[in-house]
């Protein structure tokens, strides 16, 4: 049997900001109580996926005519994630994370070391004066055998140009690959480029208001 299994994790939100929730290990793992010959199936599918996720590397133009690099995300981009969270303004980490913060060296490692099976994470790199910083990015986590929940960050002064639209297209056909069907997401109302991104994207999507947030499903 394939070593890793879906099972629920904590809300992809928190599970960002927690290590220890992301990191089951061996043991934890195999405690987990239904395995279904359909989930090995999937794992199989995602493990093939993932080997081409891990590889993954596009290049989009903008509307601005700029081309940009949307590729998967690597253990060394750390410093450069740093960098581009230092770019973003409030408001852009407020819409991310729904707070305010600072990004912590184990959240770091959270961010850049992913396993492009329950974890999947593309950058995107843009030719600065021959530097490749990083000004923006799409994830998603696996919370169940079908479902991710995904998440972008866009840096305020490339906002607007597409890279959203094309994170999303990317990570949807990744998603597919690896044998998702649905992406979920929790969006502050007043997000109203987050969830024109969701519309455009074409997919059936449904919306529930819950709490101060709207919960967003959208099919594959
Ligand atoms: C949401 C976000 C990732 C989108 O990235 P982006 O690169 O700006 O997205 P795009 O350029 O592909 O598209 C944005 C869309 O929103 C629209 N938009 C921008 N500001 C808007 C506003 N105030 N009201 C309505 N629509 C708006 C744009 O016109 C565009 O729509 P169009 O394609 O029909 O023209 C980016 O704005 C961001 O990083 N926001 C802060 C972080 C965040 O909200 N993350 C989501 C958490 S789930």
């Amino acid at each position: 049997m394939l070593a890793i299994i879906c099972h629920h994790e904590p809300h992809f939100r928190f599970c960002l900001l927690s290590k220890e929730s992301v990191d089951s290990g061996p043991d934890k793992v195999s405690n987990q109580p239904v395995v279904t010959a359909l989930v090995d199936e999937q794992n199989g599918r995602r493990l093939l996926a993932m080997s081409e996720a891990a590889k993954y590397s596009a290049v989009e133009v903008l509307r601005n005519g700029r081309s940009v690099e949307i590729r998967a995300v690597e253990g060394d981009d750390g410093e450069r994630l740093l960098e581009a969270f230092g770019r973003a303004s409030a408001k852009t980490i407020h819409r991310r994370f729904f707070a305010v913060r600072r990004l912590t060296e184990e959240q770091v490692g959270f961010f850049v070391n992913v396993d492009f099976i329950k974890h999947v994470a593309l950058v995107v790199s843009v030719n600065e004066n021959m530097k490749h910083p990083i000004v923006g990015g799409g994830r998603y986590v696996v919370v169940t055998p079908t479902q991710a929940e995904v998440a972008f960050a866009v840096v305020d002064e490339y906002q607007g140009q597409g890279i959203g639209a094309a994170l999303m297209h990317h990570l949807t056909a990744i998603a597919r690959k690896a044998g998702l069907k649905e992406f979920v997401a929790e969006v502050l109302p007043e997000n109203a480029p987050m969830l024109k991104v969701f519309k455009s994207s074409g997919l059936p999507m449904s919306t529930k208001r819950e709490g101060g947030v709207i919960s967003v499903t959208l099919a594959l």
